[in-house]
């Protein structure tokens, strides 16, 4: 028995991770951000790839059965690869799931006009991993993809709340809406946007919907646990939330407040 690992490039994750032990907090959970490495979002293919991969291979060392991939830009980039090819090899008993499958499925019930937009970061949007999930769920949406390549790091570098971001919380989001005016919902493809969405909310026209993913990530996991009960008995349940970065430990710790609600502790771990 183990918990559930939840990865991501740096910070983001930890809001899925919250939604996500606020609906399941019986289950233990180790984070794993890699900081030092983040942002992931203008890497290459291969390199995302390489990195996701060896950060699933600690969490199953530290005993992990199932890790949740809580980012976009390696769900897009690795998870299939790392699913269909290392996976059978490593050990097939375990699992790895990502977050846009679960992000892709909510829209079809929510678009009145079945015009949406994603935003999220250059490496998702090149990978058109929404286009073709939603593609295969709801072929009558129309997808429109807008790359935000500044806003993680705005947010990772604290200044998400600063007047300087609004300049460029507009800019993506009129970019969006001028390549298609019918757009009636928007996805919010990355893990970090929920901390930009007071001042997403702000420069968005009323009548848009905003979807933040944590939540339907959250339902989705706990859906699959119910489908799955030989996995759920897999799982350590005492309530204990532990967090590893690959960056300085006390950098972390102060993020986590922002990120995840609280203060955490966190232990400084080498990929
Ligand atoms: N949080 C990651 C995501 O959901 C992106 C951050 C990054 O660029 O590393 O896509």
């Amino acid at each position: 028995m183990g918990p559930i690992g939840i990865f991501d490039s740096g910070y983001g994750g930890l809001t899925v991770l919250r939604q996500i032990r606020h609906l399941m907090p019986q289950y233990d959970y180790l984070y794993l951000g890699d900081n030092a490495r983040a942002p992931y979002g203008t890497r290459s293919f291969e390199v995302v790839y390489q990195f996701t991969l060896q950060a699933v291979r600690r969490l199953f060392e530290l005993g992990c059965p199932l890790v949740i991939l809580a980012c976009n830009t390696a769900s897009a980039k690795a998870l299939r690869n790392i699913q269909q090819r290392d996976l059978p090899q490593i050990d097939p008993s375990r699992r790895v799931l990502g977050v846009i499958r679960p992000t892709a499925e909510c829209v079809g019930d929510i678009t009145h006009t079945r015009h949406i937009g994603i935003m999220a970061t250059p490496g998702t949007i090149r990978s058109q991993t929404y286009d073709i999930e939603i593609q295969k769920l709801h072929p009558d949406i129309h997808v429109t993809g807008q790359a935000c390549p500044l806003w993680v790091p705005l947010i990772e570098n604290m200044e998400h709340l600063s007047p300087g971001a609004d300049y460029f919380v507009r800019k993506y989001i009129d970019q969006l809406l001028q390549r298609d005016p019918e757009i009636d919902t928007i996805i919010l493809g990355c893990t970090h946007y929920p901390l930009l969405l007071e001042k997403i909310r702000r420069h968005t026209p009323t009548g848009i919907r905003l979807i933040s993913q944590g939540p339907y990530v959250a339902r989705s996991l706990q859906d699959y646990l119910s489908r799955h009960p030989d996995m759920a008995e897999r799982l350590s349940q005492n309530g204990v939330s532990n967090f590893l970065t690959t960056e300085q430990p006390q950098a972390f710790a102060e993020s986590t407040a922002t990120f995840l609600g609280e203060t955490v502790e966190a232990h400084n771990i080498t990929l």
